[in-house]
């Protein structure tokens, strides 16, 4: 009994480790992505700029982070400061940029 909820514990641990972690994002390209395309509203450190109302995005969670931008791009969440940017990127774009914010401090 107990082996078999370790066993499970275990898979649903790895289960959830791998559902944002195993996109293949490339950090490096997120972080250029974010740089050219981002931190002119959200500031060079993410941490979001008052005088644009801008949220923080550095520290936070990855799906998260991706799940905004596909919600962005697909009109469920309407931000019409933004439509530009998202209108712009690809799927593999918002998983490397979504990958980079995580790991901001
Ligand atoms: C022209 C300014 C502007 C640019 C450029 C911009 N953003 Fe934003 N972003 C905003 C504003 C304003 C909000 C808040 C909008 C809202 O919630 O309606 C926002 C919100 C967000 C959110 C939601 C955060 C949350 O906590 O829910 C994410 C994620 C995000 N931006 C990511 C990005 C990424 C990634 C880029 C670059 C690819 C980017 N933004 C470029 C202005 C900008």
């Amino acid at each position: 009994m107990i082996i078999k909820n370790i066993v499970t514990w275990l898979a649903i641990s790895l289960t959830l480790t791998l559902s944002f972690h195993s996109y293949g994002q490339d950090i490096a390209k997120g972080a250029r992505y974010y740089k050219e395309n981002c931190a002119i509203c959200h500031g060079q450190d993410a941490l979001g700029i008052e005088r644009k109302l801008t949220p923080r995005l550095a520290g936070q969670k990855g799906y998260y982070l991706l799940d905004q931008l596909n919600r962005f791009k697909s009109g469920k969440r309407p931000a019409v400061e933004m439509k530009a940017t998202y209108d712009a990127m690809n799927k593999q774009e918002m998983k490397d940029v979504a990958a980079f914010l995580e790991k901001m401090p």
